[in-house]
């Protein structure tokens, strides 16, 4: 048969397969691996994985790449981001530095706070320009699909403003973007004192708005709502009229919960049938045993601690070990996480969280994707599935979690497409 490009030499194939369910427990150690393997491409989509030896005699194309016997794998699936902002936090890394904590920072009218001053000031053209950037870098790093956030407008229009920036790239970068609205990241500075009236703000202005402007549906994904549960944000009664409200309207959930503190939001989450539920410091024991038994994927965000320059983490060890499916996200942001790099976050998470490199890349790629709704047609090399493939400098997965600060990716192709 013939096909658009084959991938041939992987002394390595990862393929991550999964059942058509994110990989639970000791699932996460199957990375699937064939010795050397090949991929076949036909537009835009895998139409063939396997030996060498089969690809090569099923299929020929125009385009062959010889990896040379290095790792080929799946793109990474990056779940968790907040990369439409202006302005940095460089001061607040002073005073991080120096002592100050995430919590106090912004109790003060810092962190996002100050994130959201810059961004409300910016107009949309900036804000697209700069959003590329980090999109081209997170790319650079092997990463074929995002997960984009709002959260720093915290108005109406300026929340509109970053979905319209989001909306724009995905129709205009080569990486499959999943939108996030995230009004409910920080009670703005006008509505201090009155968290309440912004959750109405948001409920009956904010999510009808966006559900009658754009569809719920947009490819690839539909469009996310999520909220930030915890104490100095949202309440976990605020959080819930959030959440309800956007599954009312139509809309996928997702959550950040536990950061700092257990407030309930991963039992609430959970029970609404959201996607993923993020950060997971303080989860409680009980809370583990409902998301095991759950579809949704518990998303771990080792980064956040690493820049805090905290030695405790989110024990996404006993999550695993409990049979939850997790995904490790950079959850690049300017404020918790300034980390464009999938491969840091796994190293993080080896050293600290105690997962395997191969509990780490399946974190990173097929329950990647379902955590960011796309886990049907993205994050394993299997036929039907977009053909997002990394070629990597090493003849061994495991190193690249082991050597870290680097980029083992060579080679990026997106839908069959080469883009780095
Ligand atoms: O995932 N926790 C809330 N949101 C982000 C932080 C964003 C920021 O600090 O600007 C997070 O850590
Ligand atoms: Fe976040």
């Amino acid at each position: 048969m013939k096909c658009d490009l084959i991938i041939r030499g992987a002394g390595q194939l990862l393929t991550c397969a999964s059942d058509g369910a994110p990989k639970k427990g000791v699932r996460m150690l199957d990375l699937g691996i064939v010795d050397f393997g090949a991929v076949a491409i036909g537009s835009g989509k895998i139409v063939g994985v396997g030996s060498e030896e089969r690809i090569l005699q099923d299929f020929t194309a125009e385009e062959v790449v010889d990896a040379g016997g290095r790792v080929v794998m799946p793109g990474f699936v990056e779940c968790h981001t907040h990369i439409v902002f202006a302005g940095d936090r460089l001061g607040e890394f002073e005073l991080k530095i120096k002592g100050a904590e995430y919590l106090e920072i912004l109790a003060a009218g810092g962190g996002i706070l100050s994130t959201v001053k810059q961004t409300r000031d910016a107009d949309l053209e900036t804000l697209i320009r700069l959003t590329r950037e980090r999109l081209d870098k997170l790319a650079s790093f092997g990463v074929t699909s995002c997960e984009i956030k709002t959260g720093y407008g915290l108005d109406t229009e300026s929340e509109l403003k970053m979905l319209d920036a989001i909306l724009r790239l995905s129709t205009s970068h080569p990486l499959d973007i999943i939108p996030t609205f995230l009004p409910a990241h920080a009670v703005p500075p006008e509505y201090k004192g009155r968290a309440d009236e912004y959750v109405a703000l948001i409920c009956d202005e904010m999510l009808p708005m966006v559900a009658q402007r754009y569809s719920v549906d947009t490819p690839p994904a539909g469009i996310f709502v999520d909220v930030f549960c915890e104490k100095g944000a949202f309440g976990l009664e605020q959080s819930r009229k959030v959440l309800e409200k956007a599954k009312g309207l139509g809309f996928g959930l997702k959550a950040h919960v536990d950061e700092f503190t257990n407030l309930g939001g991963a039992r609430m989450a959970i029970e609404l049938g959201a996607v993923s539920i993020d950060h997971l410091d303080a989860i409680s024991e009980e809370e583990v045993a409902m998301l095991a038994g759950s579809e949704t994927v518990g998303v771990v965000t080792p980064t956040v601690n690493f820049n805090l320059g905290s030695n405790e983490f989110a024990d996404a060890r006993r999550l695993i070990d409990s049979g939850c499916a997790v995904a490790v996200s950079t959850d690049y942001n300017p404020g918790s996480a300034p980390c464009p790099s999938p491969q840091m976050a796994m190293a993080i998470a080896a050293r600290y969280q105690k997962l395997l490199p191969s509990e780490a890349i399946n974190a990173f790629t097929i329950n990647g994707a379902f955590a960011a709704g796309l886990g049907r047609s993205h994050g394993s090399l299997e036929a039907g599935k977009a053909a997002d493939v990394l070629i990597c400098d090493t003849k061994d997965y495991r190193e690249i979690v082991y050597e870290f600060g680097g980029n083992f990716v060579a080679e990026v192709f997106k839908a069959g497409v080469r883009i780095n």
